[in-house]
């Protein structure tokens, strides 16, 4: 290999995303959430869509094992609640105000769009595990919102 894994985080971070934020429930019922950007859809018939687990963090075995998850797409005015969600931390939760949809897992009401997902396939791939969600809920706003970006290591904004 002619290059390190900075250098190839440099090179895939050149493709800017919008940033999510995935929810589900662990076995407890405790609430579990990620910042993702590794989100994309996959198929129209049926709807599915992908985000990608890094298999190192905590939250790995709740999304592993769980039936359902939510992807919460976040609009520019959401970078805290990105920030809240982006690291390891003990009260992820403390002062997040959500709610929960149809199949149970946390919703956060200013986002963008949101996906309710039935988990429909995992596929492991290197550090990282690929869960395919099939789409059972829609909702979304984009009328005057703006996505929140992430590109080469940062947040940026359409506008
Ligand atoms: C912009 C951004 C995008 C991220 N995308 C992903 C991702 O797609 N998959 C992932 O596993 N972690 C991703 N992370 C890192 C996780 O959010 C972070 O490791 C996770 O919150 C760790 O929490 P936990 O240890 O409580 O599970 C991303 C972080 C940032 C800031």
């Amino acid at each position: 290999m002619a290059f390190d894994q900075r250098e190839f985080r440099n090179a895939v971070g050149c493709f800017a995303t919008g940033v999510t934020v995935v929810t589900t429930l662990d076995k407890e019922g405790d609430r579990v959430g990620i910042t993702a950007n590794s989100f994309s859809s996959v198929s129209l018939d049926p709807p599915l869509v992908l985000f990608c687990v890094d298999a190192k963090i905590n939250s790995f075995e709740a999304f592993e094992n769980c039936e359902n998850f939510n992807i919460n797409v976040l609009s520019e005015n959401q970078i805290e609640l990105s920030n809240a969600f982006a690291r390891s931390s003990e009260d992820k939760w403390d002062g997040i105000e959500h709610v929960f949809g149809d199949n149970g897992c946390p919703i956060f009401e200013n986002s963008i769009a949101v996906l309710e997902c039935d988990k429909y396939a995992i596929h492991s791939a290197g550090d990282h595990l690929i869960m395919v969600g099939q789409v059972t809920k829609i909702a979304y706003e984009t009328v005057e919102r703006h996505p929140l970006l992430y590109f080469n290591g940062a947040y940026a904004s359409l506008s």
